[in-house]
């Protein structure tokens, strides 16, 4: 069952505060949060206006308001400088775990509209993937795994993955689900919002929805608590109302706060009004 949060967390709930993380988050009472969505700014690719952040203060910050069992979802990748990778996002991924962090998963999302690039000239294959972390305080305390329908392939019988020690296949059992847990290989189309949503379009780096919404259903139950500390056009805040979970914001840029606050005020076609919360 989900606890009430904290009543020092009012302030902050269902809001996007404008302003530094690291200061903001330093505001915020210890294991008050469920569940940390978030991208930050990768290397200094784009500036967002020209605002800097601290790494070691967000992870320690983050870390500190983590309630026990609670998770964050570091989606992240590196620029190339100099012909090579520069390796911050496995920085970043390791500075977590120096924090008292566990790596629970290493998750990818492929970006399965990717158009080919200059890079594929420069003597590389393209890239078309990012690094989600999944970071966990302790053992994660939820995870609701997604599912999808199987496919033709599943549903042969195979004998793949059966042997024993000895090299002998051991008796077939065959699942009469027509439904799979998802793999930790995400295959989500790049581009934020949906048809009718071009309020984010106005952000350079939108998430996609899909990928805000699956992770908030997986790591978070109702009622719980969703943060995102660099929320950009609130595309994690936005999944999280949708899905009946309270949420913190916080944005430094007053441009992309505003963004989020028409994202977080449209009309949301609740099919599960039991999920209900008060915002
Ligand atoms: C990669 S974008 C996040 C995009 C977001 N996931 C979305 O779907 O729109 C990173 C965001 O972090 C914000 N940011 C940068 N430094 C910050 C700081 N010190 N405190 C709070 N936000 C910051 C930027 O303005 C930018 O909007």
């Amino acid at each position: 069952m989900t606890a009430n949060p904290p009543d020092s967390l009012s302030p902050f709930l269902d809001r996007v505060i404008c302003g530094d993380n690291c200061e903001t988050l330093a505001a915020m009472p210890a294991e008050s949060v469920d569940l940390v969505v978030t991208s930050p700014p990768y290397d200094d690719l784009r500036t967002y206006g020209g605002h800097s952040w601290d790494f070691d203060g967000v992870a320690r910050e983050l870390t500190r308001v983590l309630k026990p069992g609670g998770v964050i979802v570091w989606v992240v990748n590196d620029a190339t400088v100099n012909g090579s990778e520069t390796g911050t996002s496995m920085k970043q991924a390791l500075g977590f775990m120096d924090s008292g962090l566990r790596l629970h998963d290493t998750m990818i999302w492929e970006k399965v509209n990717v158009v080919p690039s200059v890079a594929v000239m420069q003597s590389r294959y393209e890239q078309c993937w990012e690094y989600m972390f999944v970071l966990s305080k302790g053992k994660p305390k939820t995870c609701n795994h997604i599912r999808e329908p199987k496919t033709y392939m599943d549903t042969r019988k195979t004998h793949q993955g059966h042997r024993k020690a000895n090299g002998e296949f051991g008796e077939l059992k065959v699942s009469q689900r027509t439904d799979k847990i998802l793999r930790n290989l995400w295959r989500i189309k790049t581009g934020g919002g949906h048809a009718g949503d071009a309020t984010c379009h106005d952000h350079p780096a939108v998430f996609p929805e899909r990928l805000a919404k699956d992770h908030v259903a997986t790591w978070s139950n109702p009622g719980d608590v969703v943060l995102d500390p660099f929320a950009g056009s609130g595309t994690t805040l936005k999944a999280a109302k949708e899905l009946g979970r309270r949420f913190v914001g916080i944005e430094i840029n007053p441009e992309y706060v505003e963004i989020c606050h028409r994202r977080i005020a449209q009309e949301v076609l609740n099919l599960f009004p039991e999920n209900n919360i008060a915002t």
